[in-house]
């Protein structure tokens, strides 16, 4: 578990995070959205100590990151896999040398045992026999699996995955968000996901965190999500008219008005918006 309490971050005048505060849960994927440029990645450098915090404190099970010795911090930092916006895979080495290099900085492992662990990792993403490629040989998903095997080849607690879908198709896109949830589950791992995408929200947040203006506009579930009220929230997820359409049909299906396939066509046509709005009005 990850605690983030009353974080403020300011670059020069400009203050970009104010007075976050929120929960990163264990064993789950916390996502943290938001349009371009509303601090997602800024929150992330903070929360790893890429970034020093103006105020605030943020605490890895007990463990105060903001006023801890330089020795516990590097030993805090093993604990840590980050996969990093577009892989930051080094495109000289081999895939091998690349999933090994952590191992090579952290562990006085021999060189038989490192290419096991390389190996295991290499399997956990499906990627097995790949070791003797270059980056330059593999595709965009290939590559994000592989900065996925190297963020997790020491066995972290806690897992950042900066924008893990940007430059990918939505299937694919679909594959490494169901790869890190998996391995979130299996490994029990905090893992913390900075993304604007929707698909990713419905599909793996189980804990959202949206920023807004540099403050916490809103949190909870992709449960909760279809049902929120926050006008800033609905006009970053539901952006295109098509999927607002898609949380009006939710939201009356969960009012029971809508029950079948006749109902629902009728509604559409008459404006499922218009409906929900009126029933709102209702009970308020
Ligand atoms: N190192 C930096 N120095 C100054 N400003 C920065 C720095 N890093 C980020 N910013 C500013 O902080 C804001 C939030 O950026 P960022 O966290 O990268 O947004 P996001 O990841 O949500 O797209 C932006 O206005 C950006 O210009
Ligand atoms: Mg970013």
């Amino acid at each position: 578990m990850i605690e983030i309490k009353n974080v403020y971050k300011s670059f020069d005048d400009k203050e970009i995070l104010s007075d976050i505060s929120a929960v990163m849960e264990t064993g789950m994927t916390n996502l943290i959205i938001g349009t371009s440029g509303s601090g997602k990645t800024v929150l992330q450098k903070c929360m790893v100590g890429l970034f020093e915090v103006d105020k605030g404190d943020i605490i890895f099970d007990g463990k105060n990151l903001t006023n801890m010795a330089q020795e516990d911090r590097k030993e805090l930092r093993q604990q840590i896999g980050m996969l990093f916006q577009g892989s930051a895979l080094f495109d000289s080495m081999t895939v091998e040398q690349n999933i090994k290099f952590p191992l090579d900085m952290f562990t006085k492992w021999n060189h038989q045992k490192k290419i096991e662990r390389v190996n295991d990792v290499l399997e956990r993403v499906e990627l097995t026999g790949t070791n003797k490629k270059h980056p330059a040989e593999l595709s965009g998903g290939m590559k994000k699996r592989v900065g996925i095997a190297r963020a997790i080849v020491l066995h972290p607690k806690y897992l950042f995955c900066d924008e893990p879908n940007s430059g990918l198709d939505p299937q694919t896109s679909m594959v490494i968000d169901k790869l890190i949830h998996e391995i979130t589950k299996e490994y029990n791992i905090t893992t913390v996901i900075n993304t604007h995408d929707m698909n990713s929200v419905m599909e793996i947040g189980e804990n959202i965190l949206y920023l807004y203006g540099g403050k916490k506009e809103w949190e909870g579930s992709s449960k909760d999500i279809i049902f929120n009220k926050n006008q800033q929230l609905n006009q970053f997820i539901f952006a295109s008219e098509f999927l607002r359409d898609a949380k009006d049909m939710r939201m009356l299906e969960e009012k029971g008005i809508v029950d079948n396939d006749r109902n629902m066509e009728k509604i559409m046509r008459e404006g499922g918006a218009n409906l929900l709005m009126n029933d709102d009005d209702k009970s308020e």
